[in-house]
C-alpha cells in the first residue's frame, strides 16, 4: 500500500447513512459497489448511460444532476482509468463535485498502469475535500463477466498475458473495501490503497482452474499482444482504443505486477475472497455454460 498523507490512522469509521453516487453502476464493480453501499445503510444513486441515473463521461451536462447532493462518490472511468481523455475528464468531474460540496470521492484505479497515474494525479488535484484511490489487480470476474467470457464458453481463451503470474481480485473485494473507505471517513483521504488477491496464478492456470470446475477442457492460447490488437481491430474496435490496449497489455502484463498486495486486509481486517471459490460460484451460476 502507497500512502501519501499525513493523517493518523485512529480516526473513528462512521456509521452515517451517506448518499453514494456510483458511476459505472451496470458494471462489473459498479453494480457491486453499489449493493454493499446499500446493504450498509446508504443512499445509491446508480449512475451510467442507461442506469436509474443517466450519467456519461463524455456528457458533462449529465453530471450535475448526478453529483448535486451526494455525499461521496466512487467513480469508474470507461473505458479505463488510462485511456485517452481519463485524466482531463476525471480533473473535470472532480472539480466539479467538490464545487458542488461531494465531500468524498473514490476512483478506481489499476497497479502497476503508468497510463493512469495522470488520472490519478487529476483527482488528487482537485480540491476536494477527500479522495482515495483504490488502485485493483485484475479482476476474477474479467473471468466470467466481459470480454474474455465468450472466448471461454467456445472453449479457448486466447490473451497476450503469456504465463505471467497475477493476482486476480474478486470485484466483490473491491466493493467492500469502497464502501468501508466511504465509512472511515478521514482515515483513507489523501491515499492510495492497492488491493489484489492472494494467490498468484497464470492466466492458463486460471483457465485450467474455470475447467476443472464446468469438467470440461478449456484450453488458453497465450499471444502476441499486437496480434490480439489485430484480432480487435477485425471485430470494430476503434483504432485509438486498440492501439491503447496494446501498450496497456504490453506493459501491464510484462511481469510487473506479479506479487500480492495487502490492501484488503488492512481495510477490511480479512483476507481477500479465495479465488477457487469465485471459480465455483461462477461455474454454478452458468457463467461458462457452452
Ligand atoms: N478489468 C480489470 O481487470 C480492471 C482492473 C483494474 C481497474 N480496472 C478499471 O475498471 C474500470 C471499469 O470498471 P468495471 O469493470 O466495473 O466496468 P464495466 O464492467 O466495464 O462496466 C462499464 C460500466 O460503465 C458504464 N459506462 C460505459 N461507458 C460509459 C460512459 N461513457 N459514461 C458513463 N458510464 C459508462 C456502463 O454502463 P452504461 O453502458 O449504461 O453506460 C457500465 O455500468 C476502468 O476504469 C478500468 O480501468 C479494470
Amino acid at each position: 500500500m502507497t500512502t501519501n498523507s499525513q493523517h493518523t490512522t485512529d480516526e473513528p469509521t462512521t456509521d452515517a447513512a451517506l448518499t453514494v453516487l456510483v458511476t459505472g453502476a451496470t458494471g462489473r464493480t459498479g453494480s457491486r459497489v453499489a449493493r454493499a453501499a446499500r446493504a450498509a445503510g446508504h443512499t445509491v444513486r446508480a449512475a451510467s448511460r442507461s442506469g436509474e441515473v443517466r450519467f456519461d463521461w463524455h456528457e458533462p451536462a449529465t453530471w450535475d444532476a448526478a453529483l448535486r447532493g451526494a455525499d461521496a462518490a466512487y467513480l469508474a472511468y470507461l473505458p479505463d482509468v488510462g485511456a485517452p481523455g481519463a485524466a482531463d475528464a476525471v480533473d473535470a468531474l472532480a472539480r466539479r463535485a467538490a464545487e458542488l460540496g461531494v465531500l468524498h470521492l473514490v476512483l478506481l484505479s489499476a497497479r502497476g498502469e503508468d497510463q493512469a497515474h495522470a488520472t490519478e494525479r487529476s483527482l488528487a488535484e482537485s480540491g476536494v475535500a477527500r479522495w482515495t484511490v483504490v488502485r485493483a489487480s485484475w479482476f476474477a470476474q474479467n473471468f466470467s463477466e466481459g470480454p474474455l467470457v465468450d472466448g471461454l464458453r467456445a472453449g479457448e481463451l486466447v490473451f497476450p498475458a503469456g504465463e505471467v503470474l497475477e493476482p486476480f481480485v474478486d470485484v466483490r473485494d473491491i466493493a467492500d473495501v469502497v464502501v468501508a473507505v466511504l465509512a472511515a471517513g478521514p482515515r483513507y483521504a489523501g491515499r492510495i490503497v492497492e488491493v489484489s488477491g492472494a494467490r498468484l496464478l497464470s492466466f492458463r492456470d486460471a483457465v485450467a482452474e474455470i475447467s476443472a470446475a464446468v469438467g470440461r477442457p478449456l484450453v488458453y492460447v497465450p499471444v502476441g499482444a499486437r496480434e490480439y490488437g489485430a484480432a480487435l481491430t477485425d471485430f470494430g474496435v476503434p483504432e485509438e482504443e486498440v492501439e491503447f490496449l496494446i501498450e496497456l497489455f504490453e506493459t501491464n502484463l510484462d511481469g510487473r505486477n506479479a506479487h500480492v498486495s495487502d490492501g484488503v486486509r488492512e481495510v477490511l481486517g480479512r483476507a481477500p475472497r479465495e479465488f477457487t471459490a469465485f471459480v465455483g460460484e461462477a461455474a454454478d451460476a452458468g457463467a461458462w455454460k457452452a
